[in-house]
């Protein structure tokens, strides 16, 4: 059982201040029945809840595709950096969410921010390769060597061998996209210098199922939609 303010505010579209007024003025039905109060418990899973004869979309965790500018850390706080969290409104921002993987400051793209844990998990799990897409743009034309290269995978400066990765060189070789199956401390741009070349650009597009919502200006955000969090394994 879950606070109806609790529930709604998680939502992202109210503060829990603002689900006080929307139950006073009784905007709020609760199984067609008016809230009797903020704190009123329910079962998520079970009760309907309207707002203003609209079903509020209640779920349990918060699921937040966020499209990261660079310069900005992807972590939930920094004592003098700005981190993804200072990116987000005030509700969202007490849910407890947290970046699921990591960008490097100076890359962008796709990040998911939630509070479920055992989504993260499973997402981050090594064992379960979720594929990652990349944008790229690099110093030097990449070729079909560089791509054979990654396809049999390549092995870092420190020794560190690599799972196979697709490259998909663009254009004139200059852009590509890379697909990784695993998560290694800046792999990408390791993979990329052991080839002689450097990454000027970095760009996550995609995560699993999920994929960046080009609408999103650098730096805006939005919940998921109930078909995004269910195809990537999340609870709606
Ligand atoms: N690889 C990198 O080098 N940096 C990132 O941010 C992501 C993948």
């Amino acid at each position: 059982m879950e606070r109806l303010d609790k529930l709604l505010s998680s939502t992202g579209r109210w503060s829990r201040r603002e689900v006080k007024q929307l139950v006073r003025e009784g905007r709020v039905l609760v199984d067609g029945v008016p809230a009797a109060g903020a704190e009123q418990k329910l079962d998520p899973g079970i009760s309907r809840v309207l707002v203003d004869g609209t079903e509020a979309v209640i779920r349990k965790y918060t699921y937040v595709m966020l499209n990261k500018p660079a310069g900005v850390l992807s972590a939930t706080e920094d004592s003098r950096q700005e981190t993804v969290l200072d990116l987000l409104s005030p509700e969202l921002r007490r849910q407890g969410l947290f970046p699921v993987g990591r960008l490097d400051k100076d890359s962008e793209g796709l990040l998911l921010l939630t509070n479920d844990g055992d989504l993260a998990h499973r997402l981050l799990s090594p064992r379960r390769h979720v594929d990652k897409v990349y944008y790229i743009r690099v110093d030097r034309p990449l070729g079909e060597e560089d791509r054979e290269a990654f396809a049999r995978g390549v092995t870092l400066a420190d020794g560190t061998a690599c799972l196979p990765a697709g490259l998909e060189p663009l254009g004139d070789g200059s852009e590509a996209l890379v697909t990784l199956h695993e998560g290694k401390f800046h792999q990408i741009k390791r993979m990329i210098a052991s080839r002689g070349a450097a990454v000027c650009q970095l760009k996550r597009l995609s995560m699993g199922t999920l994929v960046l919502d080009e609408r999103l200006e650098r730096g805006k955000y939005r919940l998921l939609t109930g078909e995004e969090v269910l195809k990537i394994g999340g609870k709606p």
